[in-house]
């Protein structure tokens, strides 16, 4: 039976549209997934929105519409953009769905009469921005958020709080158990040493001072407190508590199912110590894995919308292709890193990458077994010239050390192995001259050889490639005659797969840009992020 692999982003706030540092964890995951279907998993992708909290309300009141009307319109922006984006997720969650409100509230219940969650009141610093209380230490003695550095405000009201203390020992038993758990590693000490060690406040999981929430049916007038509400969302859209649950008997309840969570830093603290605690309340399994992934930044700093210095994802890809957006996330940030978006360094991965090494690869071998063979890929024989067998190697470790890599979430160095076999692809040619060994009759084999590798190459890379590069893989099957159904990951490394066929000239793959030309299109498109309208 297939293994089952079960990946979620955090839900976004639809707060205002969403901007590249979105699109940066969103594909991150669908690349992820993607590969994982590619190799015969059986993968859930949860995406969707955090559609409650006391900025939504805000934001829609200054709009002059009702908080629902409000995220309506943004959810829009944001399925749109995963829609450029080629992002195929399983399901799209948004917490004011019924089915996530109702399963909230018996949570909620749960908690109460289990005695997790009491009733209290709390006193506090606010930040309406984060959504989040700080203690008094940590907004320090001008009262700035620690998270965003704007004002904090002090707050009192009756709230219902959850028992931390009663399963933080839990917690760092199974960071024991589990070191793979949270990654990057110096995450996980962050957490121990800031958060746990220093001993656990209780957490506040209701409030009364706005309404834009799921409502306590113990207690009208408190809404669930948004981390409550936004964390079990990844149970919520799997069914559980509901009369379909079987997608969460699937991908959550089985041990063998791979349950992973990407996030950005700033949300860890919610994800690896009150997540796994929530879920010891509900005595279910805890994830395998909370990945913390890096931000994308601006020159000036942190892309977010409150700063204004976004860019838009659409003017990129209305420009460079889809292919070129995914690729130079996956390629320029390396997973788990912090990146700063530069026009160059953008602009330096479609040129330097995609249309001098593998587009390159897929022109030169496409025209020359045309002029040398007709366009009939020569049968693969292994062991003709002294590079042969290196190349093969080199396909076959790639691989191995692709799938390594990939489970391991390493997913830049993953696709860094497989653009190493594409150049040293490109050095093969210069190494074997075809165009010489075409001139001397005595040497038919060895150029049949070369043509017969160069085309494995193309098919090793199509294959590998096809996660990010959605629109262009097809492409590069295309141009070497294959029909759509003749496409498995079991021809990976079976290099006489392709024997015969004959190979279609198509249109340039990635053609070179002019670097100074584009540089200057990408900066006017900084200057003035522009979503584009919802259709
Ligand atoms: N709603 C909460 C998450 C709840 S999850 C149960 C939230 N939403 S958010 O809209 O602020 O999005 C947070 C996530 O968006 C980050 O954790 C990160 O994954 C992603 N990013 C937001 N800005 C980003 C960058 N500039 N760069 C990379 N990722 C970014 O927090």
């Amino acid at each position: 039976m297939a293994k089952k692999f079960y990946i979620t982003t955090p839900i976004y706030y639809p707060s205002a549209a969403p901007h590249l540092g979105h699109a940066y964890c969103t594909t991150m995951c669908d690349v992820i997934a993607r590969g994982k279907k590619m190799r015969g998993y059986d993968v859930f992708f949860l995406t969707g929105l955090d559609e409650h909290g006391e900025k939504i309300q805000k934001n829609a009141e200054a709009k002059g519409v009702t908080p629902q009307q409000f995220v309506d319109e943004i959810s829009v922006r944001f399925t749109s953009l995963w829609d450029a984006m080629e992002i195929k997720y399983s399901d799209f969650i948004r917490t004011t769905q019924p089915r996530h409100e109702k399963t909230v509230q018996k949570i909620f219940s749960r908690m109460v009469e289990q005695g997790d969650i009491y009733l209290s009141s709390y006193t506090g610093w606010y930040c309406v921005h984060e959504e989040s209380y700080w203690t008094e230490t940590q907004v320090g003695p001008e009262h700035l958020c620690p998270e965003c550095g704007r004002p904090v405000e002090k707050k009192d009201e009756p709230a219902y709080f959850y028992r931390c203390s009663a399963y933080a020992e839990d917690l760092l038993r199974m960071y024991d158990a589990n070191p793979n758990f949270i990654t990057p590693e110096s995450r996980k000490n962050e957490m121990v040493h800031t958060f746990i060690e220093p001993g656990l406040q209780d957490l506040c999981v209701s409030r009364t001072s706005f309404s834009w929430g799921v409502p306590v049916l113990e207690n009208p007038g408190h809404v669930v407190y948004v981390w409550l509400d936004a964390l079990t969302n990844y149970i919520t859209a799997l069914g559980y508590l509901q009369d379909d649950d079987s997608n969460f008997k699937r991908y959550w309840e089985d041990p063998d199912s791979e349950i992973v969570h990407v996030i950005g830093a700033d949300i860890t603290r919610f994800h690896t110590i009150y997540w796994p605690m929530f879920l010891n309340s509900l005595k279910l399994r805890q994830p395998n894995r909370v990945f913390v992934h890096g931000l994308l930044m601006m020159k000036d700093g942190k892309m977010s919308k409150s700063r204004g210095n976004t860019i838009s994802a659409y003017p990129l890809i209305e420009r460079y292709g889809v292919d070129a957006v995914r690729y130079y996330m996956v390629s320029e940030v390396p997973f788990g890193d912090n990146g700063t978006f530069t026009p160059e360094q953008f602009v330096m991965r479609i040129n330097q990458d995609l249309a001098n090494n593998i587009g390159n690869l897929v022109n030169r071998t496409v025209s020359m077994i045309i002029k040398y063979f007709g366009g009939v890929i020569p049968a693969f024989v292994s062991g003709v010239n002294p590079q042969d067998k290196e190349l093969e190697e080199m396909m076959k470790d790639g691989l191995r050390h692709y799938e390594m890599l990939s489970d391991d979430l390493k997913v830049t160095e993953a696709y860094a192995e497989v653009m190493n076999v594409v150049s040293r692809a490109n050095k093969y040619i210069e190494e074997t001259a075809p165009w010489a060994l075409a001139k001397d009759p005595e040497k038919s084999k060895e150029l049949e050889s070369v043509m017969a590798h160069l085309a494995a190459v193309l098919y090793y890379a199509g294959m590998l490639l096809s996660p990010i590069l959605v629109k262009k893989s097809p492409a590069i099957f295309a141009s070497l005659g294959l029909e759509e159904g003749k496409v498995s990951y079991d021809h990976v490394v079976d290099f006489g797969y392709l024997n015969g066929l004959t190979v279609v000239k198509g249109d340039q793959l990635f053609p070179r840009l002019d670097a100074a030309k584009e540089e200057e299109a990408i900066k006017e498109m900084m200057a003035a992020p522009k979503e584009k309208a919802a259709a």
